[in-house]
């Protein structure tokens, strides 16, 4: 099996606020890029695409191993996954699509969506339980009611897919405004979409906080 990850950092932070594309931003030093690169290969892909902000190709170029291929990303995610989806080509069995903005993803998490692939799922998802309680409001922000939360979950990446599966989910789709992830574009086509254990550590850095809190989480690990 044939494992090539797609990392989506075309995007440009705008709520971190860094003043650089978030991708390229340092966790202990390093740009957060490049930990998720690391992750995908320690949990097992052979090969990994990078969509990145056009006119940002040599920062990338510079904070990645020679062997990552890099491509243009575009204006949405969807866009830019789709960038990278081409870029694979025919030679992957199956694709990863990730965040750069999950740098702390452990090589274990990314191992668990290979091996669901493996076995002969064609779509899986990391998901964690939802501890809050959750509930739904008028337009007014007045509590209509409770969701019952045993069920719901919150979907990270990796998610990984059969190559084929994937690209003709995205040549069928219509509009993708309302979906936030792949996963939920191969559910649009009608594939069942599995799930596996996600990981805290895998959390997406979206704020400042997030990425103080991973500063907090790296020096733990090393001290
Ligand atoms: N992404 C991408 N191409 C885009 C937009 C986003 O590849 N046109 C990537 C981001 O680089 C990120 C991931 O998708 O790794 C998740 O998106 P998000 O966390 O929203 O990142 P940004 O879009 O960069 O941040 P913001 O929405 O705050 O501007
Ligand atoms: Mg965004």
């Amino acid at each position: 099996m044939h494992a090539v990850a797609i990392v989506a950092a075309a995007g440009s932070g705008s709520r971190l606020g860094a003043g650089q594309p978030k991708a390229l931003v340092p966790l202990a030093g390093r740009p957060l890029v490049a930990w998720a690169v690391d992750a995908l290969f320690a949990g097992g892909v052979d090969e990994v695409v990078v969509t990145v902000p056009p006119a940002e190709r040599a920062a990338f170029a510079a904070a990645l191993p020679g062997t990552v291929q890099l491509v243009d990303g575009g204006a949405t995610r969807t866009a830019s996954v789709c960038a990278g989806l081409a870029a694979a080509g025919p030679r992957a069995d199956v694709v990863l699509v990730h965040d750069a903005a999950r740098p702390l993803t452990p090589p274990d998490a990314v191992a668990r969506v290979l091996d669901a692939l493996a076995g002969g799922a064609r779509a899986v998802v990391p998901v964690l339980p939802v501890v809050d309680t959750t509930v739904l409001v008028d337009d007014d922000g007045v509590v209509a009611e409770a969701v019952p939360r045993a069920p719901l979950r919150r979907v990270q990446t990796p998610q990984g897919f059969d190559r084929a599966t994937l690209v003709a989910a995205y040549a069928a789709l219509d509009d993708a405004a309302e979906l936030t992830d792949d996963a939920a574009v191969v559910r649009a086509a009608g594939v069942p979409v599995r799930t596996v254990p996600g990981d805290e550590r895998s959390a997406k850095i979206t704020v400042p906080h997030d990425l103080a809190l991973a500063e907090l989480s790296v020096g733990l690990t090393a001290s």
